[in-house]
């Protein structure tokens, strides 16, 4: 007994024990090859940052810095300010965008024919066309284009604006501008449109009587999450994700594993569940007959 208990064999053992912890230790995310967050926004199906991750139809729509993620359309890298997957919408900000306190030289904001499809701007987006001109054709042949917004006018935006003021005072009368949604944008430029800004405000249907130094800047865009049956993936311990060749769609169970449905067969699955199900309990195992081992020698 006592030669069993030489202090290398006590090495051994804590040297096992500092192993398993180790093991254990490591997040299941480390043995997934999908980043979970960008910053501090949660990345989750059906969006991703790497190609081979979430839903195949979002494929290279994000771009993440080292603490911000840019949603990435034709016309430009938008800076995302917060995803909310209850409610599936995201709001981007655009810093190029004219608002109540900044004039900015317009730019279009175009999203392509899948993502117009998939994750467009909200009911409750607004798109403002500023300082119009008299032939623009949101004023003439496509005037039903405009609607009424909770009631406000442009004059309120020139007036109340600290930058919208300009229009007015070069003018000494109001320019015309339109109230709007994204389809206008979409099918015109704002060239063709002829107005020479515009800005964005979402949650429009909370904003009757609210004058336009508190409206919301920015755009919301809502998506929709395809019905793949990503949820038996997650719950078998999984990721979802998809072959970058084909398309087709993967259960990512880690780095090692990949499966067409669930992870539960894979051997993915049984260490991706070890980790999460019994943190630490074999680590207290050992560590407890370390202790007691301890206490034996002590005694001898
Ligand atoms: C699993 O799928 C991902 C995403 O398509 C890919 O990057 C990875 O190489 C695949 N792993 C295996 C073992 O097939
Ligand atoms: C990501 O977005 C930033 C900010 O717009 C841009 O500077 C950068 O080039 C983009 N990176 C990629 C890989 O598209
Ligand atoms: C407003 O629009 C007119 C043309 O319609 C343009 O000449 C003028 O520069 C614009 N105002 C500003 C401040 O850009």
């Amino acid at each position: 007994m006592h030669h069993l208990l030489t202090p290398f064999t006590i090495f051994k053992l804590i040297l096992l024990t500092l192993h398993l912890q180790l093991l254990q230790a490591i997040p299941i995310h480390t043995l997934s090859p999908c980043k979970t967050s960008c910053g501090t926004i949660p990345i989750n199906y059906p969006f991703s940052l790497e190609d081979g991750c979430g839903a195949p139809q979002f494929r290279n729509m994000f771009n993440c810095t080292t603490t911000e993620l840019f949603f990435q359309t034709p016309s430009g890298s938008y800076k995302v300010q917060s995803i909310d997957y209850n409610k599936k919408s995201m709001v981007l900000y655009d810093p190029s965008m004219s608002t109540c306190s900044i004039l900015q030289p317009h730019h279009d904001f175009l999203m392509t024919d899948i993502q117009s499809a998939i994750i467009p701007p909200s009911q409750d987006t607004v798109f403002v066309l500023l300082n119009c001109s008299i032939d623009s054709p949101v004023l003439n042949h496509y005037k039903y284009l405009c609607f009424n917004f909770e009631g406000h006018t442009c004059d309120e935006l020139y007036g109340g604006c600290n930058a919208f003021r300009v229009f007015h005072l070069m003018t000494n009368s109001s320019p015309p501008c339109c109230f709007t949604s994204y389809n206008t944008m979409k099918f015109m430029s704002m060239n063709i449109l002829d107005c020479t800004h515009y800005t964005s405000v979402f949650n429009s249907d909370k904003l009757r009587g609210v004058g336009p130094l508190d409206w919301v800047y920015g755009i919301k865009l809502s998506f929709s999450v395809p019905d793949t049956g990503c949820e038996s993936c997650g719950q078998s311990g999984g990721i979802c994700g998809f072959d970058t060749e084909t398309e087709a769609l993967l259960c990512l169970c880690s780095s090692f594993t990949n499966s067409t449905r669930g992870c539960a067969a894979g051997t993915g699955s049984m260490i991706s569940e070890g980790v999460y199900n019994a943190p630490w309990t074999r680590h207290q195992v050992v560590l407890l007959v370390v202790v007691f081992l301890h206490m034996v020698i002590g005694l001898l």
